[in-house]
């Protein structure tokens, strides 16, 4: 089952007349690990952000699990990515007034989740990404690397189809980069499609996919096969 298909997108931004994206057509079947690689301003966060339904596309269609997002409301398709994709940003944006647990719970309330359950889920994830001991802290009071665990953890505690990272370990050392990178994985073997943006092309070695971006294009798109 296809999670993504994408056909033949274009990006074109008015604002400083640019092409970000140039025919981009790639299908990722559920349950896949993807890196997205290329130079800065290769498109890679644009083409992410489409996926992720947070931009439309100028050109082409996109439908993700099987169906076309064009065809959606407004409202089915913010039913759809808050349902079923949670998107980890390099700078970690987490909610400065709220603290850890409020920060994690937020996307369960905002799909309409009983307290109760809210409370158990937010808990779980909590104790998974091992920052329990910490959920009455403020985003303030965190590490680095602790701020993307909690952001990683309010990505994935709806449980989503499709986790979506922009350079999730770009500011953090390379020790907590791998351990960032290690805690995706235990998603992703999970069964949720994982699909990471990264400029390091050790990290992107750990995934079964790479796709390289060159000026709005895929230049190339390898299955990785590991050794172990
Ligand atoms: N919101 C925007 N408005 C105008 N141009 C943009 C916008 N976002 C990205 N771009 C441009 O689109 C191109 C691709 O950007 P981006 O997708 O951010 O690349 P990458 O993530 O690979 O660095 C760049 O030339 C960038 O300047
Ligand atoms: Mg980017």
């Amino acid at each position: 089952m296809c999670v993504i298909k994408l056909i033949d997108i274009e990006k074109y931004y008015k604002t400083g007349n640019v092409k970000a994206l140039r025919g981009i057509s790639l299908t990722i079947t559920e349950g896949e690990y993807v890196y997205i690689k290329g130079p800065s301003g290769s498109g890679k966060s644009t083409l992410l952000h489409i996926l992720g339904l947070l931009d439309v596309p100028t050109k082409g269609r996109y439908f993700f699990d099987g169906l076309d997002t064009k065809s959606l409301s407004k409202k089915q398709k913010s039913r759809l990515m808050r349902r079923h994709i949670g998107f980890v940003f390099q700078n970690f944006y987490l909610f400065p007034y709220l603290n850890v647990f409020k920060n994690v719970e937020l996307p369960l309330s905002l799909i309409g989740m009983h307290p109760k359950d809210r409370k158990e889920r937010t808990e779980y994830i909590l104790n998974k990404v091992g920052l329990y001991e910490k959920r009455y802290r403020m985003p303030n009071e965190l590490s680095g690397g602790e701020t993307q665990r909690i952001a990683i953890a309010r990505a994935v505690v709806k449980s989503p189809k499709l986790i979506l990272a922009d350079e999730p370990t770009g500011n953090l050392d390379s020790k907590t980069g791998i351990k960032i990178t290690e805690l995706l994985e235990s998603f992703n073997k999970e069964g949720k499609t994982l699909v990471i943006i990264t400029h390091n092309p050790t990290l992107a070695q750990r995934g079964e996919r790479i796709i390289s971006l060159l000026d709005g294009k895929i230049v190339k798109d390898t299955k990785n096969h590991k050794d172990i």
